[in-house]
C-alpha cells in the first residue's frame, strides 16, 4: 500500500469513513490542469466530490469555470462564489422554477444550463421569463451515449433556434458528453473522439452561418480528457471529474491516466470472524457505493487474496487464506471502484495530511436541496 494512506493514529477516526488526502488531491488538480495546458479550458464536474473545500483549491489553481448535475450542487458552488456554473442536466416541471430561483438568488456567478427537448425548453423559458432573469442554455447533443441530447440534424437545429428566440434563454452552446466511450486503448478512445466530433463540428459551423452562436462547446469526462484536452476546439473546455478524486476502477481501466493518483479511500474495521476464513468489515453498500457489480465494488489494501463474498447494508465479508491474522477492532484501507457516488454516502470526509487527520469536510451537496 501506498504509504501515504496510512494513518499514524487512527484511534479517534470512526468508522466506517471516508479519507481525503489533501495532498494527493492537491496532485491531481495540478495534473488535470498540465493535461490541458491551461485552467481556462477546464470545467471540473463538482459532482465527484461535492465539497467546498475541493472547489476552493481548484480556485486556488485557478479554475473559474464548474460543472455540477444537481440544482444542489449548482447552489454550492454560487455560494463558494465560482464564477461560472453549468448545470449539465435538462431542467423540467418545478425543477425549471427552482432553476430561476437559484439565478435570481446568485446573480453574481454566472449560471447556465443544458436542454434537450421543447417541452424543457419551453418550460425553462416560462419559469426564466416570470423571474425576470436570462441564462445560457447549452444543446445537449447525444453523441452516443444514448443518456440524454438530441442527434446531429434538423431537430437540433429547430431546438438551437428556440434557444434563440425564446425569452430567458441565450443560445449558449454545445454539451458534447461521451460517458460511453470507455475504449481502455487510448487509441482506440481518440478514434472515437474523432468520429463523434466531425458531424458536431459540422452543424456548428451550418448554424455560425445562419447567425446562430456557437461560443461554446463542453466536452467529455475524465476517460476521454487526454483526448479533447489536446484538441483545437473554438471555445472548448473540459469536463473531467472523477480524476480529481480517481478510484479504482478509472486507474486499471485506464493507464494514460496513471498520473492521477486514488486521493479517496475508506477506512474500515473488522467488526467479526464469522468463519476460519472469513474476515467481516463494516463496509457495507451504504458505505462503498454499489453501482459495480458484487465483490468488485473496492478493494481491499494489502490483500491481494481477499475476495469479498458478501455484501449487505452495513457488512462486507470477505473470503482470505490469511484471515487468520485479522481480529475484531483492525482497522483497514478500502479503496472504491467508484469514487463519486461512495462520497455521496458520507456526511463528511476525514482529511489527511502527513498521516494524520488534520480537519473535516462535509459533502456539502450530498444533499438534495440546499436553500432553493
Ligand atoms: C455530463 C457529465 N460530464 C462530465 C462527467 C465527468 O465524467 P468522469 O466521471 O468520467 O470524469 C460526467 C460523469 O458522470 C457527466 O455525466
Amino acid at each position: 500500500m501506498n504509504p501515504e494512506y496510512v494513518l499514524k493514529d487512527p484511534s479517534q477516526v470512526n468508522s466506517p469513513s471516508l479519507l481525503f488526502y489533501k495532498s494527493l488531491i492537491a496532485r491531481n488538480i495540478k495534473a488535470m490542469v498540465e493535461r490541458v495546458g491551461s485552467p481556462a479550458r477546464l470545467r471540473p464536474h463538482v459532482k465527484t466530490h461535492k465539497t467546498r473545500q475541493i472547489v476552493q483549491m481548484e480556485r486556488e489553481a485557478g479554475i473559474t469555470k464548474q460543472k455540477c448535475a444537481t440544482i444542489a450542487e449548482a447552489e454550492m458552488l454560487a455560494q463558494c462564489h465560482v464564477a461560472d456554473i453549468m448545470l449539465s442536466y435538462p431542467m423540467v416541471g418545478p425543477n425549471c422554477e427552482r432553476f430561476a430561483n437559484l439565478v435570481k438568488k446568485y446573480p453574481l456567478s454566472r449560471i447556465s444550463v443544458i436542454a434537450d427537448s421543447a417541452t424543457g425548453i419551453q418550460q425553462l423559458s416560462n419559469a426564466l421569463g416570470k423571474a425576470h432573469v436570462a441564462v445560457d442554455v447549452l444543446l445537449d447533443i447525444n453523441v452516443g451515449q444514448n443518456r440524454t441530447g438530441v442527434s446531429v440534424g434538423p431537430k437540433a437545429r429547430e431546438l438551437y433556434e428556440m434557444l434563440d428566440r425564446l425569452p430567458g434563454l441565450r443560445p449558449g452552446g454545445f454539451h458534447v458528453y461521451d460517458g460511453h466511450n470507455h475504449q481502455h486503448p487510448l487509441e482506440e478512445r481518440k478514434a472515437a473522439v474523432e468520429k463523434l466530433l466531425e458531424p458536431v463540428l459540422a452543424m456548428r459551423t451550418t448554424f455560425v452561418k445562419a447567425g446562430l452562436p456557437v461560443l461554446r462547446m463542453v466536452v467529455g469526462g475524465t476517460p476521454t480528457f487526454p483526448v479533447f484536452a489536446t484538441m483545437e476546439i473554438a471555445g472548448g473546455e473540459c469536463s473531467p471529474g472523477t480524476c480529481v478524486l480517481n478510484d479504482f476502477n478509472y486507474g486499471q481501466w485506464f493507464q494514460d491516466l496513471n498520473e492521477f493518483t486514488p486521493a479517496a479511500l475508506l477506512l474500515t474495521r473488522v467488526i467479526s470472524r464469522p468463519a476460519a476464513n472469513r474476515v467481516t468489515f463494516d463496509l457495507g453498500y451504504k458505505a462503498v457505493a454499489s453501482d459495480p457489480p458484487a465483490g468488485k465494488r473496492c478493494t481491499m489494501l494489502d490483500m491481494p487474496d481477499a475476495v469479498a463474498v458478501l455484501h449487505n447494508e452495513e457488512h462486507l465479508v470477505i473470503e482470505t487464506p490469511d484471515a487468520e491474522r485479522f481480529q475484531p477492532g483492525d482497522v483497514a484501507y478500502a479503496m472504491p471502484a467508484h469514487v463519486c457516488p461512495t462520497c455521496a454516502l458520507h456526511q463528511f470526509a476525514y482529511v489527511v495530511e502527513d498521516g494524520k487527520v488534520v480537519d473535516q469536510w462535509e459533502i456539502a451537496s450530498r444533499n438534495r436541496m440546499l436553500t432553493v
